[in-house]
């Protein structure tokens, strides 16, 4: 009985292994980061005898090389720290670990082999230590998302370096210092820059007035300064969240860009009047509540159908929708 089950065995793993369209160097590593995060029972299908291309979750290999070009692995019950394996895939264009909250640790520099990766998502997860520079040398990186997390440490002034940047996601994590100077200048595209929920300090760099960003989010940190030079009737911004910072300048004669969409300055030290242009814009969101501001909201536009509270606690704004001035 049981040597006539060992030869089923061996001749169905003798089949699957002439059909394999796996490569041996992606199985091997494959099975290698499965074992370090503790075989976890989401990728139970991860198995020696299956050809790689067939397991059911989190991997894709490519239609005519079979080389594994993406590893998503969300919302799994893994723990430990990301498998320096991950680094022997070198056909990776997309890599996405998310909603891990076990998984602990810091990027790993074995992600400097992975040149062809393109996506590199590790958000809401509980990774620490810092935002690697190391990043900067993977040239295809489009998309960076490392939100949700606990990295410390600055902003590596090097990822102004990717030439092929399209978002950079570094928010809600623990950083600290200030945003490089050097992100005035990207190497290729303007990346949407989203900041928000760290402890950045100082001002943003005069340098990024030069830059066409469309969309910038730099909420909740403890920046200080001027930021009305990103603006301008040349400026292509359409998003714009500057709010709960520090920032102090005078907004009176401040011109917005017609590209504006939502502009969120609530919660700083912004002093002066609202600009008549803003009723001009095509607005889906403004709020400028708790701050120093003063004088009658502007007529026209939407600027009457935004709430009180996207007006309120500010030194004497008045008219509609707060009271009428007097
Ligand atoms: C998650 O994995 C751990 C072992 O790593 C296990 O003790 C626990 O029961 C698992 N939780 C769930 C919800 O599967
Ligand atoms: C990080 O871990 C803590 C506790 O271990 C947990 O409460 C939190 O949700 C985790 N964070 C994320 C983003 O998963
Ligand atoms: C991440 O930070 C949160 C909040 O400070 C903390 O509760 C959690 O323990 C940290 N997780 C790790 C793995 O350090
Ligand atoms: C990046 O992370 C943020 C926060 O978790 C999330 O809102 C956004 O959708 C993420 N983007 C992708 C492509 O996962
Ligand atoms: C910004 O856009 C303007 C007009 O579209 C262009 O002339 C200028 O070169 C751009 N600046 C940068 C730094 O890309
Ligand atoms: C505007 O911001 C303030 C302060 O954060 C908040 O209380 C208010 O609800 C916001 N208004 C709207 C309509 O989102």
């Amino acid at each position: 009985m049981a040597s006539l089950s060992l030869f089923f065995f061996l001749l169905f793993s003798l089949s699957a292994s002439a059909s394999e369209r796996c490569n041996p160097n992606d199985k091997k590593a494959l099975l290698q980061f499965k074992e370090s995060l503790g075989n976890p029972y989401d990728l139970i299908s991860w198995t020696p005898d299956q050809d790689c291309c067939n397991w059911f979750c989190c991997v894709e290999c490519h239609p005519t090389t079979h080389r594994i070009v993406s590893l998503d692995v969300s919302y799994a019950n893994v723990s430990g720290h990301i498998p320096p394996s991950v680094g022997d895939l070198p056909y990776l264009e997309t890599l996405i670990l998310r909603k891990l909250p076990k998984l602990t640790g810091p990027i790993p520099p074995a992600i400097t082999k992975l040149t062809r990766l393109k996506m590199l998502w590790l958000n809401w997860n509980n990774l620490s230590g810092p935002v690697p520079p190391f990043l900067a040398t993977l040239r295809n990186l489009d998309y960076i998302n490392l939100s949700f997390n606990n990295l410390t440490g600055s902003i590596p002034p090097s990822l102004s370096q990717l030439p092929n940047l399209g978002y950079l996601r570094l928010d809600r994590n623990k950083l600290t210092g200030t945003i490089p100077k050097s992100f005035g200048k990207f190497a290729g595209t303007v990346p949407g820059l989203y900041l928000s929920h760290n402890q950045l300090t100082g001002p943003i760099p005069k340098s990024l007035g030069d830059l066409n960003f469309t969309d910038i989010d730099v909420s909740r940190n403890k920046l200080s300064g001027d930021v009305s030079f990103l603006f301008g009737p040349k400026s292509v911004l359409q998003f714009a969240d500057f709010s709960r910072n520090m920032f102090e300048f005078d907004l009176t004669k401040v011109v917005f860009p017609a590209s504006l969409t939502r502009l969120d300055l609530n919660h700083n030290k912004i002093y002066g009047s609202l600009p008549k242009g803003l009723a001009a814009l095509e607005l889906q969101l403004l709020n400028v509540s708790y701050n120093r501001l003063c004088g009658p909201i502007p007529v026209g536009g939407r600027m009457q159908r935004f709430e009180a509270t996207e007006y309120f606690h500010n030194r004497c704004l008045c008219g509609a929708p707060l009271p009428a001035c007097k």
